[in-house]
């Protein structure tokens, strides 16, 4: 069974998603995390990006495989280089080209295929799963998700205004919602939770009665 989780940056998606998948005993996959090392392949490889073709060239070459908790590059594990601010800024020029993603969902497919699977991203209930038994989309109002990584930020001992987390943040949506192709948006057949005001195990535990009812139909 495939479980989609998508949903908008900072909607507390990947924590979720990957604890689910260990109550469910099923494996996990952060799509994000692959579309964060094509970029950083990129740059390490300096990709001129205003070059489209040479980013399409790149990007069906590149090697980077999901092992079920790490991303790898070549082999190498860059799951901390691929959170870094300069990976985050120049994804668009990834993410938004076709050839790009159609490659990043082919790895995708293939790593899941045969699977018990929760994956988590933008487009996977809408277009890379489409056909996946259960499909949540996990949301939050914009101020909810940037008070919480504010939060996040602070506990980390690195505090960053909270109108500059969110101008961010303003910015990430509104490339993640006018995307051609991949863009965020919930299937029309997705579960839809609006977690403001609800903790993380709230969250959790929805996601779970929801996957179990559907587990049950299935069976
Ligand atoms: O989930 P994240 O923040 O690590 O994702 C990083 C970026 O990758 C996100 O802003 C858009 C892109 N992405 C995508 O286009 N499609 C996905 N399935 C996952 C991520």
């Amino acid at each position: 069974m495939i479980v989609t989780i998508d949903g908008p940056a900072g909607a507390g998606k990947s924590s979720i998603a990957k604890i689910a998948a260990d109550r469910l005993g099923f494996e996990f996959l952060d799509t994000g995390a692959l579309y964060r090392a094509m970029t950083l392949a990129a740059i390490r490889a300096q990709v001129d990006f205003s070059d489209t073709q040479e980013i399409i060239r790149f990007s069906s070459t590149v090697d980077i495989q999901w092992d079920g908790q790490r991303v790898l590059l070549k082999g190498e594990d860059v799951s901390a280089q691929i959170r870094t601010p300069p990976v985050t800024d120049a994804i668009r020029f990834v993410a938004d080209l076709p050839d790009s993603r159609s490659r990043l969902s082919e790895i995708q497919r293939q790593v899941s295929t045969g699977r018990n699977m929760v994956t988590e991203g933008r487009d996977q209930g809408s277009e890379v799963f489409s056909d996946a038994e259960c499909k949540i989309f996990l949301t939050a109002s914009p101020e909810e998700r940037a008070r919480r990584r504010h939060q996040q930020l602070a506990d980390m001992g690195r505090p960053v205004p909270l109108e500059e987390i969110l101008r961010a943040q303003d910015r990430r949506d509104e490339e993640d919602r006018s995307r051609e192709i991949g863009a965020l948006r919930p299937a029309d057949d997705a579960s839809i939770i609006e977690s403001d005001g609800m903790t993380t195990d709230d969250v959790l535990e929805l996601i779970l009665k929801i996957v179990r009812s559907k587990i049950a139909e299935q069976s």
